[in-house]
């Protein structure tokens, strides 16, 4: 008795401490108007192709995936920051495809976007095609003092990183420029590894093209695409 509430109160805490670790969505879409109806053939290919996703993501920081046939295939994919160590993927794999299904839960198609991951399904076959849907972004509310060269700055970073990130089969790069004084600017770009370099450079160049509407003298932005995205701030947000 006294040994079974022991491993109660374990779980318990161990339950909370996973809630506490766990981190809110950025974003999300639920990107079609069909429905499917509760337990049909769609539905239970969307629980293999999660879990297939999740049993598969972790290793490469990438999965893709697609599961049934005819009007009941459903093609999903996910990925993880390229910096993710397998386990904080793992977890952000999972809390992705659990949070996606409450808050689109009978759509075909959703997507969502953590710090540490995305996730996507799709009852059509978007694989290898840049996805220009799927968009929102991020800024820093603070203004730099001297837009114009900062702007310049971080056009440069991304654009060099870019250069980088085409080339790597990983399809991510991070990297820092100085800024003046002892400050440094970071960055980071990536794009799913469904596309092929020149897209995945397509891509992230479309994405910095919209850097003076999301992110004009912010300290730190982001365009997050279903295919890519990119992120700059003036503090370490990655190891670089
Ligand atoms: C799908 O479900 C939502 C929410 O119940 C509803 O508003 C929408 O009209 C449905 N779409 C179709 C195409 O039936
Ligand atoms: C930054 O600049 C915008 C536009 O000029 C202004 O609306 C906003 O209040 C500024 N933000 C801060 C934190 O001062």
């Amino acid at each position: 008795m006294s040994s079974a509430r022991f491993v109660l109160l374990s779980l318990c805490s161990a339950l909370l401490l996973q809630a506490a670790l766990s981190a809110d969505p950025l974003f999300h879409f639920c990107s079609t108007p069909e429905n499917f109806t509760a337990s049909s053939p769609y539905e239970s290919n969307l629980n293999k192709l999660t879990s297939f996703l999740y049993a598969k993501t972790p290793l490469l920081g990438f999965g893709l995936g697609s599961i049934g046939q005819y009007q009941d295939q459903v093609y999903g994919l996910s990925l993880c920051r390229g910096d993710a160590s397998p386990s904080d993927c793992k977890a952000c794999v999972a809390d992705a495809g659990a949070e996606i299904r409450r808050r689109c839960p009978r759509n075909k198609g959703a997507i969502i976007w953590y710090d540490e991951c995305m996730f996507k399904y799709l009852n059509t076959d978007f694989f290898s095609q840049i996805d220009n849907a799927n968009k929102f972004y991020m800024w820093n509310l603070n203004n730099v003092s001297h837009p114009e060269a900062f702007n310049s700055k971080v056009r440069g970073l991304l654009t060099g990183l870019v250069e980088e990130a085409y080339t790597v089969p990983k399809l991510f790069a991070t990297g820092k420029v100085g800024l003046e004084g002892k400050m440094n600017l970071y960055g980071l770009v990536q794009c799913t590894r469904d596309l092929s370099s020149t897209e995945c450079k397509e891509c992230l160049e479309g994405a910095i093209g919209e850097l003076p509407s999301c992110c004009d003298g912010k300290e730190g932005g982001r365009v997050v695409g279903g295919s890519c995205n990119f992120r700059y701030e003036i503090y370490p947000f990655v190891n670089v």
